[in-house]
């Protein structure tokens, strides 16, 4: 009796010693792989095993060539390793122990977070929270009453405010033509947020230098599309890989993919009905509040909204439609040419590579039910999602990555806004529109 109570209270010990370090992904791997042959095949494999949650997870294919990554569960790693030689493939450890990578990084961002308080600036030394991001734009729009707006234009699932932050030179001319552009759709890809910050400070910031960029257009930014996963995965290494929204999906599993939810082809190919998929496209098109909440801004500035990006990682790609299907848009030539101007300056800038090309042919695979198809299908002519680069083991850029990847992805989203400032100017103000606009 006595013995057992031992037990029971050093187990108590050992697990309360433990409880801050993570279990979660104990004994994990990130696997890259490439193959020498054609890698349809490989892709489809693939593609199969990540459908075998919690084994596996396809973080992404052989989008435009790059090698695939794929997280292991420790039970099938060998299985795993067989099935790439059987495939004539070849594999390289990324990280052998996904537990490990994560709780450093965890420790380094808290660190950073600590010596790096918010002060009314947000720089590009370290992520930030929803909170420090809402209360950035909200400082920009008091400091600059007269070119800054924002706006709630809704909750997301845990009452989190979504606002959108309106970029203007301050003329108050009303009815510019608009780009619309959001971050943050999923969780954990923390550098998306981080550049649409980025952005958002540059735009308001450098007025001189980007005149020609406010002139005849305005700026709608929703920079967290999807704060409760982004803040969720920010409280654990545990939760560091979310993807999804926050709302439970069935009794078991919680989430749905904000970007299978879209009312446009919803459901069909690269979508999943399995609730507890990292693609579920929910119960039905515009289920989820975060969805909506981009759905309705689509619709607003669908008619002076001339190009509607949103920002993701990884790939290094920039990414039109359609990607519920192999085909291309009829103006497809007008998509290449604006994604082009992107890609080129880009190069120009730091030789970083973005690929370029519609969503299904440069993933490899149709995700039906994305915003960027439902906002090129509303009217904007230009709809892109720009898949930030790899960094750390994939959706982790280290802190000190995060400065250069904006710099480079800001670059890339001036140029394109160049050239469509170009191919779409502004026609038709009616004289005397003027006015605070919104
Ligand atoms: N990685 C993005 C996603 O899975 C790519 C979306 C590209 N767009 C598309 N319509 N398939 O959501
Ligand atoms: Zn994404």
């Amino acid at each position: 009796m006595i013995v057992s109570w031992l037990l029971l209270a050093l187990s108590f010990l050992s697990f309360s010693n433990g409880s801050h370090k993570t279990n979660k992904y104990e004994g994990y791997k990130i696997y890259s792989v490439t193959s020498r042959l054609r890698s349809v095949g490989l892709a489809k494999t693939l593609s199969e095993l990540g459908k075998n949650v919690p084994y596996y997870e396809v973080f992404s294919g052989f989008k435009g060539g790059n090698s695939a990554k794929v997280m292991v569960h420790p039970e099938e790693q060998v299985n795993f390793e067989k099935l790439m030689e059987e495939n004539n493939a070849d594999y390289d450890i990324i990280s052998r122990d996904v537990a490990l990578t994560l709780s450093s990084e965890y420790e380094a961002n808290r660190m950073l977070r600590e010596r790096i308080p918010y002060n009314g600036r947000l720089g590009t030394e370290r992520y930030y929270t929803h909170d420090e991001i809402n209360q950035f734009i909200a400082d920009l729009a008091k400091e600059y009453p007269s070119r800054v707006f924002l706006k709630t234009v809704g909750k997301s699932y845990e009452g989190r405010s979504l606002k959108t932050i309106t970029i203007t030179n301050g003329d108050a001319r009303r009815n510019k033509n608009v780009f619309l552009v959001d971050g943050g759709f999923h969780a954990r890809e923390w550098i998306s947020p981080a550049a649409a910050v980025y952005l958002i400070s540059e735009l308001v910031e450098n007025l001189e230098e980007n005149a020609d960029l406010l002139q005849d257009f305005d700026w709608v930014i929703l920079p967290v599309v999807n704060p409760d996963g982004y803040e969720f995965t920010q409280t654990s290494a545990d939760n560091r890989l979310w993807r999804k929204t926050r709302k439970p999906s069935s009794a078991n599993c919680i989430g749905t993919d904000p970007n299978r939810n879209f009312d446009f082809h919803w459901n069909e190919e690269g979508a999943s009905q399995d609730p507890c998929a990292q693609i579920y496209a929910g119960p039905k098109p515009f289920s989820e509040p975060e969805a909506v909440v981009v759905g309705n801004l689509i619709h607003t500035y669908a008619d002076r909204g001339k190009m509607y990006l949103t920002l993701h990682s990884y790939g290094s790609l920039i990414l039109y439609p359609w990607g519920w299907t192999t085909e291309v848009p009829e103006t497809v030539d007008d998509l290449q040419e604006v994604a082009e101007a992107g890609q080129q300056a880009i190069i120009g800038d730091t030789g970083t590579v973005y690929l370029v090309g519609s969503c299904t042919e440069t993933i490899g695979y149709a995700a039906s039910g994305a915003s960027d198809d439902y906002a090129y299908n509303a009217g904007f002519p230009i709809s892109f999602t720009m898949e930030l680069p790899f960094g750390g083991s994939g959706f982790d850029p280290p802190a000190s990555d995060i400065d250069h990847l904006v710099k480079e992805a800001w670059v890339g989203i001036a140029a394109m806004a160049r050239k469509v400032i170009e191919k779409y100017p502004l026609v038709n103000i009616p004289s005397g529109a003027r006015g605070i606009f919104f």
